[in-house]
């Protein structure tokens, strides 16, 4: 049993008086100041409400009667911020969505790492090429990508236009989600036209067939399929990673309806697993907001520090509340996955399991590429399924660096994609993401999965 901490009064910034880390250090602290007091006066961007749906369908989730499926870019960029790149990026999605759903007969909840994933956790505080240093890259809300002092700089009026992006971002993906696109009658519109002639193109169009097939004989019973919300609209819902405090709290809005603090910035929010220290102020912050809330689980991880996390920001053992992201690596979840599930069972608390098989399969390939393989990432979903089948417990969701761009930065899938061929299109700002075609072929080779486990 772990005991349970004393937790003092909370409120939007009770965070500062906490030891923190992965900050960036800004010159002119009176500037950030007046860029926080701008955020707090601006309209919030995920409501209250939407987040307490999105926690409904994750305590579905919680109980293996619905899966996640978050994903997006490791890092936004204010370069690659266009209509088509969003459009492509919702469409896999659906896409993916459709693969699970039908392949495993399960609701899907769908969450984006978009419209405010702008920051990054750094290895090193500074980088050094060709004898000058440099404050190290922390994503397009902290400062800029390319090698260069004046950019390199942390500016705070970043924050705003990170925000702005983000607003624009999710009024786009609402007007897809809400607007007709996402109508199952629209789905011959969803293939993309480089994912089309792939093998998993074919893949989807036999998979839309099948389902115009299905739409058909529905629509032949007369029952009013434009009337079933289901049908004719999707559920789309947004998150990041809760790294910078200062911008998450401005945006933290009281709600009258339920007497609870929101985070206004996205409808999920997650701690890294930098910054995960339930002694310190990213914790402390997540803690008080009543939005559903993930948590990354890496290798460091032991079975007294997550019964203590999950006493901190789940007191209250409420489903839909703590989504546990594992990210263990192909090579090792089968060891250190385990004991974890074990004591989280055992202690009887309801949470959501996801797995994340991106960060702990990263390598560097020879030619100097941050990249990750195909099959490693396969290898540890399909061993995270495993390990919950054998504990009796409910592999909820994944979670992926994905793009609907037609990029070459994770090797292999169907496209073989070789080492040669990774400065084809090599274009994340961060980590290696999976492309539309590798992530569709992931989507229908979980889908089998899942459906084996029920079986
Ligand atoms: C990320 O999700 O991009 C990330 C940095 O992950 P982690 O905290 O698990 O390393
Ligand atoms: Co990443």
């Amino acid at each position: 049993m772990s005991t349970k901490p004393k937790l003092q009064y909370w409120t939007p910034d009770s965070w500062r008086n906490f030891p923190i880390k992965q900050q960036p250090i800004y010159k002119n602290n009176a500037v950030l100041e007046g860029v926080e007091k701008s955020l707090s006066n601006l309209p919030g961007l995920a409501s209250p409400g939407e987040s307490r749906a999105l926690k409904r369908e994750l305590a579905d989730a919680a109980f293996g009667k619905a899966f996640l499926l978050q994903g997006g870019d490791c890092a936004e960029s204010f370069a690659e911020f266009s209509e088509d790149n969003l459009k492509n990026f919702f469409r896999v999605l659906l896409q993916m969505t459709m693969a699970l759903m039908y392949g495993a007969s399960c609701p899907v909840v769908k969450v984006g790492r978009i419209a405010g994933q702008f920051a990054k956790p750094r290895s090193e505080n500074t980088e050094t090429k060709d004898g000058q240093e440099l404050p190290a890259y922390r994503g397009d809300m902290v400062n800029g990508m390319d090698f260069e002092g004046v950019g390199r700089e942390p500016d705070p009026e970043r924050l705003l236009r990170a925000y702005y992006q983000g607003a624009a971002t999710l009024n786009f993906l609402r007007t897809l989600a809400r607007g007709g696109y996402s109508s199952l009658k629209q789905i011959n519109r969803w293939n993309m036209e480089f994912v089309h002639s792939s093998s998993q193109g074919k893949r989807f169009q036999e998979l839309i067939d099948r389902i115009n097939e299905c739409i058909g004989f529905i629509q032949a019973c007369r029952l009013p399929l434009d009337e079933v919300e289901e049908f004719s609209e999707a559920s789309f819902f947004t998150s990041h990673e809760a790294l910078l405090l200062g911008y998450e709290s401005s945006l933290t809005r009281f709600d009258e309806t339920d007497g609870k603090w929101y985070a206004a910035s996205a409808h999920m929010l997650w701690i890294g697993d930098r910054t995960r220290d339930p002694n310190e102020a990213h914790v402390e912050f997540l803690r008080g907001v009543a939005n559903p809330i993930g948590c990354k689980v890496g290798p460091s991880m032991t079975v007294d520090g997550l019964l203590k996390l999950i006493d901190v920001l789940n007191p209250e053992n409420e489903a839909g509340r703590l989504t546990l992201i594992s990210r263990m690596g192909s090579g090792k979840i089968a060891e250190l996955l385990p004991p974890l599930i074990r004591a989280v069972k055992k202690e009887g608390r309801n949470v959501v399991w996801a797995c994340d098989p991106m960060h702990g399969n990263t390598i560097k390939s020879p030619n100097g590429y941050k990249t990750r393989k195909f099959t490693d990432i396969l290898a540890e979903v399909r061993q995270f399924f495993a390990i919950h089948k054998a504990e009796g417990t409910f592999a909820g969701g994944v979670h992926f660096e994905m793009t609907g761009q037609d990029v070459t930065e994770c090797l292999g899938g169907a496209q073989a994609i070789s080492e040669i061929n990774l400065s084809d299109r090599y274009h994340t700002h961060c980590d290696p993401r999976l492309n539309a075609s590798q992530s569709l072929e992931l989507a229908f080779l979980i889908a089998e999965t899942l459906v084996k486990q029920k079986n």
